[in-house]
């Protein structure tokens, strides 16, 4: 049987709809279960949802609704949320499932029975934000006794509750930390949480009395156990502890535990200490990662600066969404969000990078070998030495993902794309298919095994692109089909598939700044794929990619009515100087008259255009093209070989509406 590998993200409070700051966590557990399947492993992914709660209990009393009610709606809106990002995960737990509610009574029946919890008076200082208890000193060092986190002041608590014994078991945690450099990581944490330990640990406060939207003490039907007591226990609750033992045993302990970094503490102490107090072992790993920042702050629902992920999906696709999110931020570190970073990723890595790879090598294989992969032929020591590289790359990847450097990992793939960019720049192919020398063959044949091996390891991270890498090299066995370790073979890819050059992978994202800049980088980017990837193919491009919709592929007439077309005249046109492709329109609206650049120079000239009627996006926003202003859009259509842009069948009043 293989070896059993169990991960987990922390169950999301079920108190609002999640951005993309908790996708993030989900995204990095997914590619590690997605890798470790790969692998072989027996995986066991678990995430879910923390419903209990004064905060939950609250924010159902302000919508008028049961508590049930309202977590039943969130997690709803979670579930699909993971289900638009394609999150592999095995199980879903919710802290109001039945028998998660058993095991939680279980285990603090058992701790009363094992003499860990008592009974006291207490009084503190609660953030119901973080739901979490601070001490005088802790509360207040928080400026205006406000916390950092939330924003919102802590409040007073009084009430008899059950404490659990912490303090007992401080030196034999502290021990296992010492003694397990891996336990919690990266290491800047861990010294952290030593560090917190040896200030001594307080007694945990464990019930709640003031409220009753939580599991009910056993022994004490006034109370309720404390939410982190409840939500740590869904880590072996899932498992079917402990009345399910051979399913426990299969899973337990963890791999690793992924969390942020500000529920570290809970995890890092309260949890391994519940774990000793019921003589279990302890998980494998706890790995705290970095935040996904906004305007420098923790994105944060509290906060109210997020970003919804699924906004973001329908805008730029999803494996665009989900490169960006493990790429950005080095894991374990903190990063901020910008959409002009997330545009600059996908453009320059996916757009340039890697979609520009796969285009130049099938380009060349239709144009040279009439799309067949050929067979190689006459080789020369950077041939031998391109090929090691790529062989040797799942060896590189490894050695990032298992470690947890999810961002490295991509890193590590991205050199091996560039470097086969540059392979074909330094063999220049088409020289070689003029002077009719077999290396040609050689080096088409090797780029295609690149872009299998690439397709192959990206499987951990991407989800639809591997498989259409493979499909485009014309491999008809599918991708799930092939095994992780064949990403260190060679000769996979066999001279005589038929390649298929469909659309470019990841079309460039032109933003509103159309910078000079960017257009030249647009340029520069079309030049490379040798059969001319215009600007204007660009622009198309861009549309049809802001077009796709994750879901079904279809819009409402409602969001079709916010585009506004209208009819123009074209009253001068002229080339821009130095821009080959670009025209400079003057358009005329009836009273109005705009100015637009349109990237058509290639199949109009400006004499063509002027006195025809044409189609153009209204409201699209103002946009600078090589210094130029241009205020509006033309529509045309294309082909292959022709652009055709969009007239009309009849005249009409010129400024009229198109619906
Ligand atoms: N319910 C608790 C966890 C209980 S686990 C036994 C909780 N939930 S949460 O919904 O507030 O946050 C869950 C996790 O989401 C955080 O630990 C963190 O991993 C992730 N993130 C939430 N906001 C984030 C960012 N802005 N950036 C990165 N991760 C973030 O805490």
């Amino acid at each position: 049987m293989s070896k059993s590998y169990y991960i987990t993200t922390p169950i999301y409070y079920a108190s609002g709809d999640l951005h993309i700051g908790h996708s993030y966590t989900t995204l990095a557990a997914d590619t590690i279960a997605r890798y470790k399947r790969l692998k072989g492993f027996d995986v066991f992914f678990l995430t879910g949802t923390d419903e209990h709660g004064l905060k939950i209990q609250r924010k159902a009393e302000d919508q008028g609704l049961e508590p049930k009610e309202f977590v039943d709606r969130i997690v709803a809106n979670i579930k699909d949320l993971w289900r638009v990002l394609e999150i592999s995960y095995d199980g879903f737990i919710r802290t109001t499932d039945d028998y998660h509610v058993k095991t939680v009574q279980w285990v603090f029946q058992k701790l009363f029975e094992n003499g860990d919890i008592y009974k006291k008076n207490y009084e503190s200082w609660y953030c119901v934000g973080c739901e979490s208890f601070y001490t005088e000193t802790q509360a207040r060092a928080f400026p205006d006794m406000i916390c950092p986190d939330h924003g919102k002041p802590l409040e007073r608590v009084k009430e008899e509750s059950w404490f659990f014994r912490l303090s007992k078991y401080q030196d034999r945690l502290l021990s296992y930390i010492e003694s397990h450099p891996d336990f919690i990581q990266p290491v800047s944490r861990r010294n952290e949480v030593i560090q917190f330990i040896k200030a001594g640990l307080e007694d945990l406060c464990i019930s709640r009395t003031s409220f009753d939207w939580g599991i009910r003490v056993p022994f004490d039907p006034n109370s309720v156990v404390y939410v982190w007591v409840d939500a740590l226990t869904n880590y072996i609750s899932a498992l079917g502890y402990p009345f399910d033992k051979e399913r426990f045993e299969r899973w337990w302990p963890a791999d690793v535990h992924l969390i942020g970094k500000e529920i570290l503490r809970f995890h890092a102490i309260i949890w391994p200490i519940l774990l000793m107090a019921l003589d279990l072992p302890l998980p494998k790993k706890i790995f705290a990662h970095g935040w996904l920042n906004l305007g420098g702050k923790k994105m944060s629902k509290t906060m109210g600066n997020v970003v919804d992920p699924k906004e973001l999906v329908k805008r730029y696709g999803l494996d665009a969404i989900r490169y960006y999110v493990l790429r950005e931020v080095p894991f374990g570190a903190d990063g901020d969000y910008t959409e002009d970073a997330l545009i600059s990723r996908i453009n320059s890595d996916l757009a340039n990078d890697l979609g520009n790879l796969v285009y130049r090598t099938l380009t060349m294989v239709k144009k040279f070998t009439n799309g067949i992969i050929p067979e190689p032929g006459r080789e020369e020591k950077e041939d031998a030495q391109f090929r090691d590289e790529c062989l040797s790359l799942k060896a590189r990847v490894e050695e990032e993902l298992d470690n947890l450097r999810i961002s490295a990992a991509l890193e590590r793939i991205m050199e091996v794309v560039k470097r086969a960019n540059k392979y074909i720049d330094e063999t220049s192919p088409w020289n070689l298919q003029k002077t009719g020398d077999t290396r040609l063959g050689t080096t088409l044949y090797n780029l295609c095994e690149c872009l299998r091996i690439v397709a192959e390891l990206l499987r951990p991270f991407l989800v639809n692109t591997p498989g259409l890498i493979w499909d485009a090299l014309g491999i008809t066995e599918p991708i799930e089909r092939a095994s992780w370790d064949s990403a260190a073979q060679w000769g996979y890819v066999k001279p005589g598939y038929v390649t298929r050059r469909g659309k470019p992978l990841f079309p460039r994202i032109e933003t509103e700044d159309w910078s000079s800049e960017s257009v030249k980088e647009a340029e520069i980017s079309g030049a490379k794929a040798s059969s001319g990837q215009e600007l204007d193919k660009n622009l198309k491009n861009r549309r049809d990619f802001l077009d796709r919709d994750p879901g079904e592929g279809l819009i409402t007439i409602d969001e079709f009515r916010k585009l506004d077309l209208r009819v123009a005249r074209v009253i001068s046109c002229e080339r821009v100087p130095g821009a080959e492709k670009l025209l400079r329109l003057e358009v005329s609206f009836g009273e109005e008259k705009r100015q637009i650049v349109a990237g058509m120079a290639l199949h109009y000239s400006p004499e063509e255009l002027v006195g025809k009627q044409v189609v153009v996006v209204y409201n699209l926003k103002p946009a600078t093209i090589r210094g130029i202003q241009s205020n509006g859009m033309l529509l045309a259509a294309k082909d292959e070989n022709v652009l055709s842009v969009l007239t009309l069948d009849r005249e009409v009043k010129d400024g009229s509406k198109i619906s």
